[in-house]
């Protein structure tokens, strides 16, 4: 077996080489097929020679990493390792990364010997949504969940995700054979857990038993600009002054509900002048909940709230439902298998929720999947103060090579899917 912190050290270090990839300088952000995009494949490819394993890029920009399996009579099936390569803008280097750098090390950590499966790591291209509003683009033409009303978003500058895969040089007519078959026996992500818990039960590692369900929206308050310095307050129609009025009731609802999050992370107000009274104010809202009825009974509550504060204020507000991602299990068979391989590698396991999305939670809806978090040092995340413990790094890896050494030796692993 390698040494587990000899690889941790590397792992870390390859993050901090991709976080290097960026479209600004002096912070990391990298979303849907940019630039930066191309060079992380590059770079990881680079790895692959000494392992015997084959990278290719599919036609949604995902990199597709292919470690093949021993000699196995009939078709080989495949187990999926994976995370995103995309990133938030100002973000740390390792939220997603590390789940794809690991899983390239539990390939060095195999020596080249080969298993009854296939192991296929997967770089996804877009996770955090940001590029155009809408999130797992990646993931979802793993599933083949990607549909014509998606490929039509288009971003800021009006460009749609299809020609972005066009600019990107890759070919929107080959989308759906992104799709994993039904070789696929399974999906385990690693990500740091990007929350306080891990860290506050003093554990490396965290056993993921489902994953929080998200809606994402945004919201368009229409008032009237109108002049700062003479125009009487009792005459305004403020649409600033309402959004914010509107963000405190979203908090205190999340405040006062258990286990709900709310949060408005961006605001546009128009014209944005220091002296005009705001005409328009754009807001987005990402709330969560472990529950679905009581995350869909908020987002209609917020839905409410910015009618009425709107009529009482005489302006008008209309609402766009970007996302709207039901809560997921995961795989009970994965997880306890998860949760052998953690104690194997000499961690008490922790079982526990996800609040944040992940790919899992889209791969899920076909693939078996499970996820293995690593504590998250302040838990920060969506910052360049992201950190993760080498000593966890290779508890993960031990912790990796012991599932694999589980699933290929398991009799309840069937070398055929359960959608076969
Ligand atoms: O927003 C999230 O939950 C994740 O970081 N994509
Ligand atoms: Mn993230
Ligand atoms: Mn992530």
């Amino acid at each position: 077996m390698h040494d587990s912190e000899a690889l941790a050290h590397e792992v870390i270090a390859r993050c901090q080489t991709l976080a290097r990839f960026s479209e600004d300088s002096g912070s990391i952000r990298r979303t849907f097929l940019s630039p930066p995009m191309r060079d992380c494949h590059r770079e990881i490819a680079g790895w692959l020679a000494p392992l015997g394993a084959t990278s290719r890029v599919d036609a949604v920009g995902n990199l597709r990493i292919v470690y093949p399996a021993a000699e196995v009579e009939g078709p080989v099936s495949r187990l999926l390792i994976g995370s995103h390569l995309d990133t938030v803008p100002n973000a740390g280097p390792y939220d997603g990364v590390l789940g794809v750098v690991l899983a390239v090390a539990l390939l060095s950590a195999c020596n080249g010997r080969k298993l009854p499966f296939a192991i296929e790591v997967i770089g996804f291209s877009e996770e955090e949504g940001i590029r155009f509003g809408t999130p797992f683009i990646g993931s979802r033409a793993l599933i083949g969940r990607l549909d014509e009303e998606l490929l039509n978003r288009e971003d800021a500058q009006g460009i749609s995700i299809r020609q972005a895969i066009e600019k990107f040089g890759l070919n929107s007519a080959d989308i759906a054979h992104a799709a994993v078959q039904n070789d696929a026996l399974g999906y385990v992500e690693f990500h740091i857990e990007q929350g306080p818990v891990l860290e506050s039960v003093g554990r490396p590692l965290g056993v993921v038993e489902a994953i929080a369900g998200q809606s994402r929206l945004e919201f368009t308050f229409e008032g009237h600009a109108n002049h700062a310095g003479t125009t009487p307050m009792k005459l305004r129609h403020d649409a600033l002054a309402a959004a914010a009025e509107w963000i405190s009731a979203v908090e205190r609802r999340a405040q006062d509900t258990p286990g709900l999050v709310g949060t408005v992370g961006a605001i546009q107000a128009k014209p944005g002048a220091v002296n005009v009274i705001a005409a328009e104010t754009l807001v987005s809202l990402d709330v969560r909940h472990q529950n679905d009825e009581t995350r869909n009974t908020a987002v209609s509550y917020f839905i409410r709230q910015a009618d009425d504060i709107s009529r009482r204020r005489a302006l008008r507000v209309r609402s766009n439902v970007l996302m709207d991602q039901r809560a997921v299990p995961m795989d009970p068979f994965l997880v306890s298998q998860v949760e052998q391989a953690v104690a194997s590698a000499g961690c008490v396991p922790y079982r526990m929720m996800s609040g944040a999305g992940h790919d899992a939670m889209i791969l899920a809806e076909k693939v078996r999947s499970a996820m293995i978090f690593l504590r998250t040092p302040g838990g920060i995340s969506h910052d360049p103060s992201e950190s993760v413990e080498v000593g966890d790094v290779a508890k993960a890896i031990e912790c990796g090579s012991c599932l694999l050494e589980q699933l290929a030796s398991s009799t309840e692993f069937p070398r055929k899917t359960q959608h076969a």
